[in-house]
């Protein structure tokens, strides 16, 4: 099919390496980015900044049709409290609706969009001409995220990170709502024992096949 916007679905976990494989990508190609997960943690920033309960369904819907995709902020929105917090407000259906519908707005910009997340080939762009599933083992990613967060010149406790890890997948993968799980037509990317530059080049070459039949 031939349209105005090219759409890159990227999946994964918590700490797959999906961050910077995507924004490696939008530039590549001059596509707009959104880190879909940004989405979350800012209704539940502006939930907790305001003193609201994360367990009022109607509170937080009325948040998140309030986010403004322009103003999203890695920084601001990275702290471990909000990431926490975003994924208790994540299971909720009605949540959802209203980032989903905020994320296919973005998705067809021209030329082109890349958007990362847990649903995207599934649920946000099931007709994405290229879906990704972006995963590593939960021992690697903690790894990942502990050499991290020492490299900041942090204090960090891997159990701690490791346990963080899993307790995340299994909140992420175990919701009745747009659970985690590969789009059937997703090509995998097992990350585990590979470094940036390869599994940029082996999504390139995906990318690059699906622009030529496009
Ligand atoms: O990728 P992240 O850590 O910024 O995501 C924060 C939370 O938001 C995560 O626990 C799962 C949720 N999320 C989601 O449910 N769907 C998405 N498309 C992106 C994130």
């Amino acid at each position: 099919t031939s349209s105005d916007h090219f759409v890159i679905a990227i999946d994964g976990p918590a700490a797959a390496g999906k961050g910077t494989l995507s924004r490696r990508i939008a530039e590549t190609y001059g596509f707009h980015h959104l880190d879909t997960g940004l989405t979350y943690r800012a209704t539940a920033k502006a939930l907790l900044d305001a003193g609201l309960p994360l367990d009022d369904e109607l509170t937080a819907e009325k948040m998140a049709r309030e986010v403004e995709l322009a103003g999203l902020d890695r920084d601001i929105l990275s702290k471990h409290e909000i990431g926490e917090a975003a994924s208790k407000i994540a299971v909720m259906p009605s949540v959802r609706r209203a980032l989903v519908e905020a994320q296919r707005r973005f998705s067809e910009r021209t030329p082109g969009t890349v958007l990362d997340g847990r649903d995207i080939g599934t649920v946000v762009c099931p007709q994405a001409p290229v879906k990704l599933y972006v995963t590593a083992s939960a021992e690697v990613r903690a790894r990942r995220r502990f050499d991290e967060i020492k490299a900041k010149g942090i204090a960090a406790d891997f159990a701690a990170i490791f346990e963080d890890v899993k307790r995340r997948d299994e909140r992420d993968m175990g919701r009745a709502d747009s659970p985690l799980k590969p789009a059937e037509d997703a090509h995998l990317l097992d990350t585990s024992e590979m470094s940036i530059e390869a599994a940029f080049q082996a999504a390139k070459s995906v990318i690059d096949a699906a622009l030529n039949r496009n």
